[in-house]
Formats: C-alpha cells, sequence, structure tokens
C-alpha cells in the first residue's frame, strides 16, 4: 500500500542531501571539475539544511548551484538542440504532500529550476511548457536571459563537456524535520528535435518524491521515461529495498528491458542515500553528518552489462 494522499508528519531527522551532475561517459579532462561542482552543491544544500533550511531550499539551491557549472548540462552549459537553440526542462516534487512543479521546453533563462518551484508554489497546475511559461514566470521573477548567457565560456567549448557526459542534474534532500524533496534540471540531449521532450520535466520518470523517498534520474530520457523510473526506485524502496539496491535494481531493470543506460540517486525517510548508474561515469555527491564525499563515478560498480 501506498502513503494516504494526505499531507504527513514526517520524523526529525538528521539532514542529507545527494545530487548528481549527470551521468555518461564524462570526457577525461571534465571528470574531476564535474565531481567537484557536485561536492560543492551538496555542500551549499548542507549548510542550508543544517541551518534549519527546508528541503526544498536546499534542493533548489543545489540545483541553481549545478544550473550556473559550465560543466554540466544544465543552465549555463545546457546543450543546444538540432537547430542550436536551447530548451530547458526541469521539475521538483515535495514529499510529504506529493506538490509538484514542472517546467519543460524553456527558452533560455539562467535558473529553470526556479520555474519549477514557482509553478509548484503558485500555480494550480503541476507542468508549463513553451515560452508561455516563462512569460508566467516573470510574474513570479523567474526572467528570460539572453541566449548567450547560457553559452559555454571559450574554455568549455573544445569539445563541449556535454558531447559525450553532461546529461541533466539533480538533488534529494532531507530536512530536519523529516521532510523529503527532489528536484531535476536539465539542458537536453545535444541535437535532439527542437520539440522533444524528455525525462527530466516528468513527474515519476525524471522526478519523484513521497514520504516513502525521493529518486532523481539521469540518462537516456526514452528508457528513462518508459521505465517511469524515478517512481519505480522510491516503489523499491517502498517494498523494503536499501536504496543503493533499489537504484542498482532499477537502472539494470532498464537496461535490460529497453537497451537505455543511465544513473539514479536516491534518499529514503531514514536518510539512507542510493546512487547506481549503468553510464561509464555518474558526478555525484553526498553531504550528511559524516561530512561531504563525491566523485565522477560510483566507485566499486560494474557496468552491468547490456546492449547499449
Ligand atoms: N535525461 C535527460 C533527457 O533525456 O532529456
Amino acid at each position: 500500500m501506498h502513503a494516504p494522499d494526505r499531507p504527513v508528519e514526517p520524523a526529525p531527522a538528521d539532514p542529507v542531501i545527494v545530487v548528481h551532475g549527470g551521468a555518461w561517459d564524462i570526457p577525461q579532462r571534465w571528470r574531476e571539475e564535474a565531481a567537484g561542482v557536485c561536492r560543492a552543491a551538496a555542500a551549499l544544500g548542507r549548510r542550508l539544511l543544517v541551518d534549519g533550511a527546508d528541503a526544498i531550499d536546499a534542493v533548489c539551491a543545489a540545483i541553481r548551484h549545478m544550473e550556473d557549472a559550465p560543466v554540466l548540462d544544465a543552465g549555463i552549459g545546457a546543450a543546444p538542440d538540432a537547430f542550436g537553440d536551447f530548451s530547458l526542462d526541469a521539475s521538483l516534487m515535495r514529499g510529504s504532500d506529493r506538490a509538484c512543479g514542472a517546467v519543460a521546453r524553456l527558452p533560455p533563462t539562467r535558473h529553470p529550476i526556479d520555474l519549477a518551484r514557482a509553478v509548484l508554489e503558485h500555480s494550480p497546475h503541476v507542468m508549463l511548457a513553451g515560452p508561455e511559461a516563462l512569460a508566467w514566470g516573470a510574474e513570479h521573477g523567474v526572467m528570460p536571459c539572453p541566449a548567450a548567457d547560457l553559452a559555454l565560456p571559450p574554455a568549455y567549448r573544445d569539445p563541449p563537456p556535454y558531447l559525450d557526459g553532461g546529461d541533466t542534474v539533480g538533488a534529494v534532500a532531507l530536512d530536519r524535520r523529516g521532510a523529503l524533496v527532489a528536484g531535476t534540471s536539465t539542458g537536453g540531449v545535444p541535437g535532439r528535435h527542437p520539440a522533444r521532450v524528455g525525462d527530466s520535466p516528468l513527474i515519476g520518470c525524471g522526478t519523484y518524491c513521497d514520504p516513502r523517498g525521493g529518486a532523481g534520474s539521469t540518462g537516456k530520457g526514452e528508457a528513462i521515461i518508459r521505465m517511469t523510473l524515478a517512481r519505480a526506485a522510491v516503489d523499491a524502496i517502498g517494498a523494503g529495498a536499501d536504496p543503493t539496491a533499489a537504484c542498482k535494481a532499477c537502472v539494470v531493470d532498464m537496461l535490460r528491458l529497453t537497451g537505455g543506460r543511465g544513473g539514479l540517486i536516491a534518499l529514503d525517510a531514514r536518510g539512507r542515500v542510493g546512487l547506481w548508474h549503468t553510464t561509464p561515469a555518474m558526478a555525484w555527491a553526498v553531504a550528511d553528518g559524516t561530512g561531504v564525499r563525491g566523485h565522477w563515478r560510483v566507485i566499486g560498480r560494474g557496468l552491468d552489462r547490456g546492449p547499449s
């Protein structure tokens, strides 16, 4: 049985945040930087949580930090579509009451996660898409930016980090009150059809959170959508799996059933972290009571052989 659809009063907890900076084969020269950005984002989120911030503030601050990093495919550093244009996706979900906000195919704006939060907090709808979403966002303080503001600085252009790597940033946090929030932001897959929508703005696919746990996906969006991957991870946690076992089972299943590779981060209501990927690399970091740790792959992980 799932938790009832009414706000639940979580138990007090030691705050934890887990973030990812995208799965795929992060080019050698960008691996350390990608992992460093993730560690800084997790440390920032944890500082806020220790100071008493809500999980939603920590998740949004961590994602904003990653959106500002040219080495990651979200905000600055977003991958252009087949026409060379930027279109951005983001989503955010709060576990206690299943409140959601999502935005898809946004024209350039510095922090798509801010607009996902505005939708969660101020809109009667769950998802807004396209230029009209950004026009609505202006009423809530989220402004468009020139496309040039999202372009890679010269030092990152040859080759761009998103060419073989990148793909999405995400965070899941547990705050002192025991509340869970998960969020995701992406610049999308390089060279995609301009009308494509991937998994990142889709609740249950790129992002999912309920009182049992929260999860964020990265990797091949078409496969992630088929698997409703983030929801599958939280369902596995709800059925009693350790979060890393849940993440592993779900991404390995995705590879077996669809041929698509990807990664997952997760956090359960006890603050236990889950991480797994079937891609060669996935930048990640965790900040909890023992400190901050992170890397560009999950150490000790096999590649869980499969067709793609
Ligand atoms: N995982 C991001 C995307 O496919 O758009």
